[in-house]
């Protein structure tokens, strides 16, 4: 029936994938791609990103990321934003900028308020049912779903703030800044913090809670969380349920956003049967607690990847191969559901 079919079947909003502009012209994987019983939301892996988006000071280029919200819309698949703000793929002329406080606080402002506000929503869809937003009509492409990842890996691995250009000019002020404009952008985007290495327990986590709760204690907005789930095979962690349970308890919901589950190459039967119980794992996981909504995979196959561009010697990390074809992990997602 599909992946996104079983996914709404138990009860979640959507099982989405990333995908990037130039893979669209591949018409094997487009096929794949724009059935929305397979996929009921996509993310741009790359094109709403700031050095795509705003690539010299206040000259903002949505093309790229256009192509991909009229693919959703044309789909009748969901679209998240991603991202506004984090550490890299951010033009030389904010990386190395040289800002005041001020100066960088209403860059932040101007270049998540513009994004946001390019793909405010059309349609204001969403209910609440059961303490969670629900679409009153699926098949529609909306912006009350549009959820930007923000402030992507503001925490370092230890729970210290990560030392980017945001952090040592402004300190944490860049943050409620960026929801705060967000916000004002579009009402009904859902406004996210989506970050790695916060699956399981741990002081990423911890600080994440911390920086949540302050954050909603300041009134700043701030709907949900988004963990990544970039995992190695056999390193689901234990605690994921756990750990979920914990950021439900905040009042926010939560999503997996970019789950793929790499492997030492060459590929062997017994990792990709690993493979298939780790996508299964992190989907009955996400079934487990109500305040998680979807499940988005970080493209869904082999042929176009991030893993082995970003992890020499690793790979294999996809529900699909990289001939289109579906591998265990495929089983193990349906199996989760
Ligand atoms: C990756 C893209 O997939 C690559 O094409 C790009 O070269 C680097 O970024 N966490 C994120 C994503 O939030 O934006 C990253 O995407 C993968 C890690």
């Amino acid at each position: 029936p599909g992946l996104n079919a079983v996914a709404k079947a138990a009860g979640k909003l959507y099982f989405g994938t990333a995908t990037d502009n130039p893979e669209l012209n591949d018409t094997a994987y487009t096929t794949i791609l724009d059935n929305n019983r397979q996929f009921g939301q996509i993310t741009p892996a790359n094109s709403m990103k700031w050095d795509a988006t705003e690539p010299s000071p206040g000259n903002f280029t949505f093309e790229g990321g256009d192509v991909i919200r009229d693919l959703a819309k044309g789909n009748g698949q969901i679209l998240r934003g991603h991202n506004c703000v984090w550490y890299s793929q951010l033009p030389d002329w904010v990386a190395f900028g040289n800002f005041t406080f001020d100066e960088l606080i209403a860059i932040v402002e101007n270049h998540c308020g513009t994004l946001v506000g390019h793909y405010r929503g059309q349609i204001s869809l969403s209910t609440t049912c059961s303490n969670r937003l629900v679409l009153t009509t699926p098949i529609v492409f909306t912006f009350a779903r549009q959820m930007p990842g923000m402030l992507l890996m503001a925490l370092n691995d230890d729970g210290t703030f990560r030392e980017d250009i945001f952090f040592n000019v402004t300190g944490t002020a860049y943050i409620p800044a960026a929801l705060r404009a967000a916000r004002e952008a579009d009402p009904h985007a859902k406004l996210y913090i989506n970050d790695y290495n916060i699956e399981g327990t741990g002081n990423k986590s911890t600080a994440l809670q911390n920086l949540i709760k302050e954050l909603k204690k300041d009134g700043v907005p701030i709907d949900g969380v988004g963990f990544q789930c970039h995992f190695e095979v056999g390193g689901v962690p234990s605690t994921l349920v756990e750990n979920f349970r914990a950021f439900e308890a905040l009042g926010v919901e939560f999503a997996v956003t970019e789950l793929d589950v790499r492997m030492t190459l060459p590929e062997t039967d017994e990792l990709l049967e690993q493979q298939k119980e780790d996508y299964q794992t992190v989907v009955e996981a996400c079934l487990a607690v109500p305040a998680c909504v979807g499940v988005t995979i970080w493209d869904f196959t082999d042929k176009y990847s991030w893993v082995p561009g970003a992890f020499p010697g690793w790979g294999a990390a996809c529900p699909w191969d990289e001939n289109l074809v579906k591998k265990p992990a495929y089983d193990g997602i349906v199996i989760g559901f």
